[in-house]
């Protein structure tokens, strides 16, 4: 993605019209007339400088059929990069390559730009792809005539991730591949077709209920069609029921793997869960420290200069000596599990901030963020603003404001967003506009918008966050003792 959001493919081949046609109807027209996709073509055959327009060469050693040659290819790469900062993630469509995913799709998605190679006849000049090529990436274990299929493929899973594209900013996020079960069936008018009527429980108008129908449909068929899914399923559930006899320390790894924005790196029930989020936060629960350490050893991994979340203090030595933190600062947690819908002021705006707003946020909070990380926050839409009148700014914000003109400027008097790991944080309101509820706005309507997603809302104040508790306290949630270590 770009500072504004948008996506820029490039696309390497012999049959430019392929890509152009397959990136120009629908859904992914739409983005490219909304600039929300940019497509380049360029075709391979205009660079090569054999005067019968050849690209193409018998295979050294021998063997069946021919080769694409280097020279074009090259010549081809380097004309459609020479505005390109630094080098773009270049991708070469192959069978020998590391099969696509929805969490290939995702990372894609997080990219500037993109630069697709798609190879044709029996592959391409091996140096070449040495020089320019960053990813050899396989949609399948089958053999295509070509690269442009796979190219496409790829283009479409990765666009329907850019903000803006799926006008349903949910769908996106909730659907297939995101816990490890396939979708539930679906239903439309009319209710009866064929003599089969749509299952009563979606005409009830009970969430609950639907949700819960519509889980136990989504275990069947994903143990039916996609047994392997199903098991990674059932093992992460077995991890999340460990985990819940113990809810108020574990909320937020209950939470991180429910929410699916970890991963199991080792578990065993004598000894404890050691989790791994998603940006590479590693969360530890041990029964002790000797089962701590077991269950750093199964992971097989090397923690050196990580950040750990722990819930036993008596691991944090452990974490000193054998992955060099230094540093460590005990946490309260916080959590709202009343499931009713805390009330928010309606004269308030509260909003979700874009990118734009990067600079404005990182002047006010930077302790515990990168301006990358921040960044990437707001491109994911995880933060929200409260916004005031300004001239209302040295008065009451709540004036009339159905009495307000199309004009009226709002200023970001406050925002609050939800860390990678889930948590509720980055809660800031501005020197001059504390003290009129504020900060509680914007706690409830983040509280309010986990509920919609049936999330248990959650944070964590570090000791001595005296304003922070009392708040928790004032919205009604659940503040433990200090049950948790950031260590790093
Ligand atoms: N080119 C030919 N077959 C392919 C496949 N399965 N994936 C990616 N590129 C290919």
């Amino acid at each position: 993605m770009r500072e504004d959001g948008s996506m820029r493919f490039c696309v390497l081949t012999l049959f430019p019209q392929m890509i152009e046609q397959g990136m120009g109807e629908s859904i992914l027209g739409n983005a490219r007339e909304q600039g929300l996709i940019e497509l380049q073509t360029v075709d391979i055959r205009d660079y090569t400088k054999d005067k019968h327009r050849k690209v193409d060469d018998y295979t050294y050693g021998g063997g069946a059929g021919m080769l694409m040659q280097a020279q074009p290819v090259y010549d081809a790469y380097q004309e459609a990069t020479k505005e390109c900062g630094k080098r773009p993630r270049t991708i070469y469509v192959t069978p020998q390559g590391r099969v696509f995913d929805q969490k290939l799709a995702v990372e894609l998605s997080k990219e500037k730009e993109l630069v697709f190679l798609c190879g044709h006849y029996e592959g391409v000049d091996e140096r070449v792809l040495e020089e320019i090529v960053t990813d050899r990436i396989s949609i399948g274990d089958y053999v295509l005539t070509g690269g442009e299929l796979p190219a496409l493929v790829i283009m479409d899973a990765v666009s329907r991730l850019v903000p803006g594209v799926l006008h349903n900013e949910e769908s996106a996020r909730t659907e297939t591949f995101d816990n490890d079960l396939l979708e539930y069936p679906q239903y439309t008018r009319p209710e009866c077709w064929h003599g089969k009527r749509v299952p009563q429980v979606l005409l009830s108008g009970d969430h609950r209920k639907i949700n819960a129908w519509r889980l136990e449909e989504a275990k069947k068929h994903t143990k039916v069609q996609r047994p392997d899914l199903y098991a990674a399923y059932e093992y992460r559930q077995k991890v999340i029921r460990w985990l819940s006899r113990k809810k108020r320390q574990h909320i937020h790894m209950m939470e991180l793997l429910k929410r699916n924005l970890g991963r199991v790196l080792a578990f065993d029930p004598k000894d404890g869960a050691l989790l791994e989020e998603n940006t590479g936060v590693i969360m530890l629960s041990c029964t002790s420290v000797e089962a701590g350490e077991r269950l750093f050893a199964a992971s097989g991994a090397d923690f050196t200069g990580r950040l750990f979340c722990v819930c036993q203090e008596e691991i944090i030595p452990v974490l000193r000596s054998r992955c060099q933190a230094t540093e460590a600062r005990g946490c309260y947690q916080a959590y709202y599990t009343r499931g009713v819908p805390l009330p928010v002021s309606k004269e308030l705006d509260i909003r979700r901030l874009d990118e734009s707003y990067a600079e404005e946020i990182f002047a006010e909070y930077h302790e515990l963020v990168t301006f990358e990380e921040l960044k990437e926050h707001l491109a994911r839409g995880d933060m929200y603003g409260a916004f005031v009148k300004k001239k209302a700014a040295g008065t009451a914000f709540h004036e009339d404001k159905a009495a307000e003109g199309e004009n009226t400027e709002y200023e970001l008097a406050g925002f609050i967003g939800t860390h990678s790991e889930g948590a509720l944080g980055m809660l800031q309101v501005r020197p001059r506009f504390r003290r009129r509820g504020i900060a509680a706005a914007l706690e409830s309507h983040m509280i309010n918008e986990a509920l919609t997603r049936e999330e248990i809302p959650f944070g964590q104040i570090f000791e001595g966050n005296e304003a922070s508790l009392h708040l928790q306290r004032k919205l009604g949630l659940n503040v433990t003792d200090i049950i948790l270590w950031w260590v790093w």
